[in-house]
């Protein structure tokens, strides 16, 4: 298993933002510098760290009343969220219904177990050493996790890596087997694309799972995996590889 970063877990530690790397409908992603002082008695070298914490915004909702309000709004996410869970989550049957039915209760139950499980599901993909940033820690509505990138720029998303013919083939032997670690992990990511792929060190990485599904329980779930393999062999297909997204859907299979 792969050792923890230890620069990213030093404690105690100063932290600032240092601002907003990106921000989108469903999160906001924020650079943060983390500083900690040497442990007593230890050589004076003080870790300084960049991390990436990202910000669920539409599941920041605290003010009673809000919710609901919000729920009205944005009920297809919400139902998008327990059709994603059905079978994984909430085997209580009292939870369940709740869910079901999108009480005020259920509701507050998907906002809750949202940054859980996308920490809960790169923590099981690092530890199986896929290429993922390493999941730091997780709060209401905040997941801190390893920053990719540098102090000049943010690992770009590969959908603006710009890589030439020689890159895009290491990077698709990259994703089909990262899919394939996925896969035997027991997961789909649920939300594939090249925005949710960034390129970084000659290495693809694998972000964003908030929807990953669990493929044992979720009578969908190979679904899920089908068009996840579908629409990224069709981005590389748009740039010219020959890729063969059925042929590629059979093989992960053989992983499960
Ligand atoms: N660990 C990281 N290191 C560097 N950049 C990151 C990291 N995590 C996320 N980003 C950047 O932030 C973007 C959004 O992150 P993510 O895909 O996890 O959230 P999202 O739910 O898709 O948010 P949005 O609705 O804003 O697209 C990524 O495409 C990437 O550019
Ligand atoms: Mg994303």
């Amino acid at each position: 298993m792969r050792p923890t970063p230890s620069w990213l877990v030093a404690e105690p530690y100063i932290e600032q933002t240092l601002g907003v790397l990106r921000s989108g409908k469903e999160a906001q992603i924020e650079l943060v510098e983390r500083v900690a002082d040497p442990p007593d008695g230890q050589s004076p070298t003080t870790t300084r760290c960049l991390l990436a914490r990202k910000r669920y915004l539409p599941r920041q909702v605290t003010a009673k009343g809000t919710l609901e309000a919000l729920g009205a709004q944005r009920a297809s996410a919400f139902r998008h969220d327990v059709e994603y869970r059905e079978g994984r989550q909430f085997r209580r049957s009292r939870e369940r219904r709740a869910v079901e039915r999108m009480s005020t209760y259920g509701k507050r139950l998907l906002q809750d177990r949202w940054t859980g499980h996308e920490h809960d599901v790169l923590r099981t993909l690092w530890e199986r050493e896929v290429s993922v940033p390493f999941p730091i820690a997780y709060g209401d509505d905040t997941f801190d996790l390893e920053f990719l990138g540098d102090a000049e720029r943010a690992a770009p998303q590969l959908q603006a890596a710009r890589l030439d013919r020689p890159g895009l083939d290491e990077a698709w032997h990259q994703v089909v087997d990262g899919l394939a670690d996925i896969t035997a992990a027991g997961w789909a990511h649920g939300d594939l694309s090249a925005y949710n792929l960034l390129w970084w060190e000659e290495r693809v990485w694998f972000i964003d799972f908030p929807q990953a599904v669990d493929l044992a329980a979720n009578p969908r779930g190979l679904d899920y995996l089908h068009r996840d393999v579908a629409n990224i062999a069709t981005w590389f297909g748009r740039r010219g590889l020959d890729v063969d997204a059925e042929a590629t859907f059979a093989e992960l299979l053989v992983h499960l």
